[in-house]
């Protein structure tokens, strides 16, 4: 068994962005320049945020953190995100969620211009995924995709089996591992809560994606020898001994079924590091796309 770390896979992403930035700079290029939306005082938005800006930094990415408290209106917002579409000088826009309750997370997402949709959670940017157009895919799918190939897995002729199909992890993922692309090509059969069978679809599965939101949830008896398991959930687990209170826990029963797999990814340190390595990646792609930058 061969562990997927999303540490070593999302520094050599971060490496090789810094330096394609570093040399656009030294020709006299600006640097790329994410705009981060944050509203209200939701501790996890907050970290997750500063992660990003962080990340940011690391790869020589300027970031602009704008940050209201939870009472602003959503006109207020609408007018924040009008301003940044037209400013030339912001490539990537991300609006944090989830928003206060009286804020509607669809007009936000429609009123962020798609060609800054970094996120890539407006419409257009999920037609162009479909019809395999250039635009942006979300973090978390593009940052699974980024990781498989990291480690040279192709999803070619494969039996590709993804368990959840929420709207911004397992639908996407199934989209893009059926196109006739250099990371697609796979056979896919995307799982949720009405699927008969489960276990003996998961255990025909080369590559397993768990994408649920239960801990634990898939065990060694729903896993083929040799399969390649990717962990998307991240669930916090009570547990006294834990300095916080609570572990994180992935969909996977890791210790149980580890052995079985060729590659697995651990939570934490899996898919988690990549969703930021995917978005650094998005900010780019736009900065290069959007001022007809050539590499
Ligand atoms: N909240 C949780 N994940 C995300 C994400 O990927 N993007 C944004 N904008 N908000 C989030």
């Amino acid at each position: 068994m061969k562990l997927l770390e999303g540490k070593v896979a999302s520094v050599a992403i971060k490496e090789n962005l810094k330096s394609k930035i570093e040399s656009l700079i030294a020709s006299g290029k600006r640097a790329p320049h994410l705009a981060a939306v944050l509203i209200g005082d939701d501790p996890a938005s907050h970290t997750y945020v500063n992660s990003k800006v962080k990340n940011c930094a690391e790869v020589g990415i300027r970031s602009t953190l704008i940050q209201h408290d939870a009472n602003i209106s959503e006109e207020e917002l609408l007018q924040i995100i009008r301003k940044l579409n037209e400013d030339k000088e912001v490539d990537g826009i991300l609006v944090q969620v989830p928003l206060p309750k009286h804020i509607s997370e669809k007009k936000v997402t429609l009123a962020i211009a798609p060609e800054k949709d970094v996120d890539g959670f407006h419409p257009v940017n999920i037609g162009n995924m479909v019809l395999g157009l250039p635009g942006f895919v979300s973090a978390t799918p593009w940052g699974i995709i980024l990781f498989l190939e990291h480690y040279g897995i192709k999803a070619e002729g494969k039996n590709v089996v993804i368990v959840g199909r929420s709207h911004t992890v397992g639908t996407p993922l199934s989209i893009l591992f059926s196109r006739n692309t250099s990371f697609g090509n796979g056979t896919v059969t995307l799982c949720h809560s009405r699927t008969k069978n489960l276990e003996e679809i998961c255990r025909s599965a080369d590559i397993l994606i768990a994408a649920i939101g239960r801990p634990l949830f898939i065990k060694e008896n729903m896993v083929k020898e040799g399969a390649v398991v990717i962990d998307v959930g991240i669930n916090r687990v009570e547990d006294v001994t834990a300095k916080k209170g609570f572990r994180l826990k992935g969909d996977v029963d890791f210790d149980n079924v580890k052995e079985k797999c060729s590659y697995i990814s651990p939570v934490p340190g899996g898919v988690g590091l990549m969703t930021i390595a995917a978005l650094l990646t998005n900010t780019f792609d736009a900065y290069v796309r959007n001022n007809d930058i050539e590499l």
